[in-house]
This record gives C-alpha cells, structure tokens and sequence, in this order.
C-alpha cells in the first residue's frame, strides 16, 4: 500500500498508549495483559520510549496514558512524564497505587503530570486482598486516593466489577464518594487476557447486572439531589448485549499501544491475533500507522465477511471487537458474536447460561503471576 493511498482517509493516532512495564506487585485474576506475559522480559529504554512519544505527538498524538504491568515500578518515570508533558502532551497514569508515596505524587506533580487514575478491587480490605493478591494492598490505595486528591488532582477512582463484588457497588459507591472522587469508573470486566481465562468464575449473571444498575442510578439521583458532582460510569460486559461494542473507535482509527518491548499494536490485546504487528525499534510510528499490514488489515470495510458486509449498522460498530471475535471463533475478520446477527451467537448465550450455573469461587480463579504465566506459556 502506497503512502498517498492511505493517508488521505486516515486520521492520526490521538490517544497513545504506553504499556512501560508488565511487571506489578498485584495478581488480578481480570487482568488484561497477555497471558503469557512471562515470557517477554525486555523493556524499551528511557530514550527509545522518549523516542516513540515524539514520534506520536509530531503525528498528532495529543493525549498518553502510562500503564502496564504497574506502571511504578519503572524508576523512570518522573523522566517519562516531564518528556511527554515537554512535548505537549496531556498526561495520565494509570496506577494500582502499590508503590506509590507523596514524595512520588509530588515528583509527578513537578513533572507535569494531569491526571491519575487509581483501581481497587473491592470496598472492603478482606475482599480487596483477596482478588489482589496482596493484604496491604488496600491501606495503601486508601492512602494514595487520599493524597492525589490532596495535591489537587481530577480524582478518578476504577472499580472492576465481577459476579464477586458487584453485589456490594452500593459500598463501593460510598468508599468513592468518601474519598471525594471525582469521576468514578464502575467497569464490569471486560472479557480479555486473564479475564478470559477466569470468564466462568467472573462473568455475573443478568440479574446481577440489573440489580447493580438500579443502585447506581439511585447514586445518580441522590447525588444530584445533594448538589454532590461525582460522576458515575458503569460499563456493562457486552456478554449481555445483541449488538457490539464499536471498539476502539475502529481499527486503526485513533488509537495506538505500545507494549513494554516495542511491539506497536491497534488495541491492547492484538498481539495474540496471528498478525505479525511491527515493532517501534524497527519502523518509524508514520509507517507503522500508515503502511504497516497489522495497523491497515482491518481498516475500512472491504475486510469484511458477511454478515456485516451488507450490514446497514456496519459504519457504527466496525463488525465489533476483533480479538473478542478471534477469541471466540478463531477467526478476527468474523462479526464479534456479541451480535445477535453473527452465526457464532450461541457462543454469548452458553457463557450466559453459564454464568448462572457457575459455583466457581475467588480461590479457584486462575490469578495473574508470573508462575500462572509461565505453566500457560508452556501450554499447562
Ligand atoms: Fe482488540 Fe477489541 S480489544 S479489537
């Protein structure tokens, strides 16, 4: 594909994502690093990520998340985020808080940083501990939250949700307005990397999603009452929809992840497609983003199969997620089989009836550490 045959109709990546590190202190059974995480070591330098953040912002790039992995653990990143901010870019971490100190805070606060947001698994320490895998883990989130707000940051607080601990959002729900959040993320677990391995022991039932939805919009209308500003966000898993998420924005559209060793990627879980997806160390990010095959080869239409080929909704949701359709079907270029519409349906309705047969508790689900990683990466 030639340079002037693309770039006409493709915008440049605005959001980029960098994934500095898979290393992290906690063990999430959701979490959505590849499952074979383990088995890539390697971590770009502090000049080659610089690198990669000026290439993106001179393309258009305006807003970058640092995660990972725990994003803290890398020692540079107050260089990371005063380099981006330089460059002008509008910066966020994405943070468990494990590692993080008001000296850090203030470090970030110096480099330019604008915005945190900071996960917990529960409302409570027991239940906390247990899907974090770390008993302290609580105490310190409760600490951090307490100290971004003091700096004078936007405080925005992300719970993921699962058949766990969606029966206590109203707890969860007081535990943010407590920490005086902000914005509030509600986000039912998104069914990629280890959540999908755990999908059985994670996935709640309709009910459960219905009764969380109830509270949350009495949250909504209590606050609203009370003048109180915080802003609730609840993400449903798409498992109870007939038509799918238009993800990413589409392929290639705007957004772009860079993985801890370079690999760039359209989503942060294409690299388990079998598409070869070019490296930052290798190619520049114009020509990854223009000319690459993995960036263009689900770009447009024309890719398509039936039946969202002739499907009138197709410029609304692009056919769906791709990772969730070669997950479920083996085939990336099928309709997500979130649509009713897509002959791999079925495969939505059995995790459906599943999830309300499923006993399968917190210590059976299959938690995100490096042994986990390793015994998956040599196929037990
Ligand atoms: Fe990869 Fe949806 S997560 S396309």
């Amino acid at each position: 594909m030639t340079e002037n045959a693309v770039k006409p109709s493709v915008n440049p990546p605005l959001w980029l994502l960098a994934e500095l590190t898979y290393r992290c202190p906690l063990q999430c059974p959701y979490c959505s690093n590849p499952l074979d995480f383990a088995a890539q070591e390697q971590e770009l330098t502090t000049e080659q990520w610089i690198e990669v953040f000026r290439q993106a912002r001179a393309m258009g790039s305006v807003q970058l998340g640092f995660s990972g992995g725990e994003p803290l653990v890398r020692k540079d990143l107050p260089e990371l985020i005063a380099a981006a901010r330089d460059l002008g870019f509008y910066t966020n971490l994405i943070t468990s808080g494990i590692g993080l100190t008001e000296k850090k805070l203030q470090t970030f606060a110096d480099a330019g940083l604008d915005h945190i947001q900071i996960s917990f698994q529960a409302s409570d320490e027991t239940l906390n501990a247990a899907l974090a895998g770390n008993p302290k883990a609580f105490q310190q989130k409760l600490a951090m939250a307490k100290a971004v707000k003091a700096l004078g940051y936007p405080m925005v607080l992300n719970f993921v949700l699962h058949r766990h601990n969606i029966d206590q959002i109203d707890r969860i729900i007081e535990l943010a307005i407590q920490l005086e959040a902000d914005d509030v993320e509600l986000a039912t677990c998104q069914f990629y990397g280890w959540a999908q391995l755990n999908r059985e022991g994670l996935l709640p039932t309709r009910e459960q999603i219905a009764d969380a939805e109830q509270v949350v919009q009495r949250y909504r209308e209590k606050m609203a009452d009370s003048g109180n500003l915080a802003n609730l966000l609840f993400v449903t898993p798409d498992y109870y929809e007939e038509r799918p998420k238009g993800c990413m924005g589409g392929w290639g559209a705007i957004f772009l992840s860079v993985t801890p060793e370079g690999m760039a990627l359209p989503c942060h879980s294409a690299r388990q497609l079998p598409v070869k997806f070019p490296s930052v160390l290798e190619h520049s990010l114009e020509h990854i983003w223009y000319e690459s095959f993995g960036f263009n080869r689900y770009r447009g239409y024309d890719w398509m199969p039936e039946p969202c080929r002739s499907c009138p909704e197709k410029e609304q949701d692009y056919g769906g997620c791709r990772c969730q359709a070669f997950m479920l079907t083996g085939d990336a270029s099928n309709a997500d089989p979130v649509c009713s519409k897509s002959a791999h349906h079925g495969t939505i309705l059995a995790a459906r009836e599943a999830a309300n047969q499923t006993q399968i508790g917190i210590d059976q689900l299959r938690f995100r550490n490096r042994a986990n990683s390793q015994l998956i990466f040599k196929g037990q």
